[in-house]
């Protein structure tokens, strides 16, 4: 307790000086509560306002993809690189240390395979599991024209409500049938759908055409999805042209861990997404660090 017998006077009330309200960084994310914003913060770097998040939940249905066969030994070195580790719980507490200061996006959908219909998810992670682990969002896969579109829908609207009783953001995962179009039309679409109902940040995959209209139209951040592996300038170049044309970042897995180098092409990406480096100079970064080897 500190000693009430002799109190001094409090005087420095700064009556000159107006208090201040300010805005939260992050697109359209103001009237959140503090906990929301606060593990928004985490992931989304407040000076660039983009976050580097990298995806290695690909296990969840598929099992050991190229690359993630052995996360302790391929992954662990790309992680002082990310803002963000975006995987499942399994992978949490089994292979990365709980000392690490990087914010986690939980996988909390799930209950399907590579053998199956993919669109057939539940919520596969309970809420006290997310608190547990001190994750900064949870990630929900949504089908937007799958055969279980509803199904995936409500699985994301359901832990929206639940992650705001406890301040944690939902981010919606896009995710595209294979015979479906991928155009601006339909990513317009799954994004406004999942911003509608309330998702806090989303994920989505890059296209050339129209892709700055999916952004205008989304009233929440969009990350890019890295899809699948392509050269590294190529995937550099799709990583600038999304944060240009109003991505708040990257959540990338296949064009990082499968790459060549895949410690030099994070740090690729990183420029990219923070630095807003162009793609040019991002490809001579990634071959300099190769270079050093
Ligand atoms: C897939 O369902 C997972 O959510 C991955 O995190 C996602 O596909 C991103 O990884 P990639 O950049 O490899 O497409």
């Amino acid at each position: 307790m500190p000693d009430v017998d002799e109190l001094k006077e409090a005087k420095k009330f700064y009556t000159d000086r107006p208090q201040k309200t300010e805005g939260f960084f992050l697109k359209f994310s103001n009237s959140l509560d503090w906990g929301m914003k606060n593990r928004l913060s985490r992931i989304f770097n407040p000076v660039s306002g983009r976050t580097v998040m990298l995806a290695i939940d690909h296990g969840y249905f598929q099992g050991p993809t190229t690359g993630l066969e052995r996360i302790d030994l391929n992954i662990l070195p790309l992680v002082p690189y990310a803002d963000t580790l975006m995987l499942t719980r399994g992978i949490l507490r089994s292979i990365v240390p709980p000392a690490t200061s990087k914010s986690i996006v939980l996988r909390v959908s799930g209950g399907t395979s590579i053998l199956k219909e993919l669109s057939n998810e539940q919520i596969a992670v309970d809420i006290e599991e997310s608190i547990r682990l001190n994750v900064c969002a949870m990630a929900v896969q949504v089908f937007i024209g799958g055969e279980f579109e509803k199904e995936s829908i409500i699985n994301m609207t359901k832990m929206v409500d639940i992650g705001t009783r406890y301040g944690i953001p939902t981010l919606a995962v896009t995710a595209v049938g294979k015979d479906m179009a991928r155009d601006a039309r339909y990513f317009r679409l799954a994004t406004r759908i999942c911003a509608e109902l309330g998702a806090h940040y989303i994920k989505t995959y890059y296209i050339d055409e129209g892709f700055e209209t999916v952004t205008a139209s989304c009233p929440v951040p969009i990350v890019m999805a890295g899809g699948k592996k392509i050269p590294e300038r190529d995937a550099l170049t799709m990583a600038h042209n999304a944060v240009q044309q109003g991505a708040s970042g990257v959540d990338m897995g296949r064009n990082i861990f499968q790459s060549e180098d895949p410690v030099a092409m994070i740090q690729a990406v990183k420029a990219v997404v923070h630095d807003s480096e162009s793609p040019d100079k991002a490809f001579d970064l990634y071959n300099t660090l190769k270079n050093q080897k």
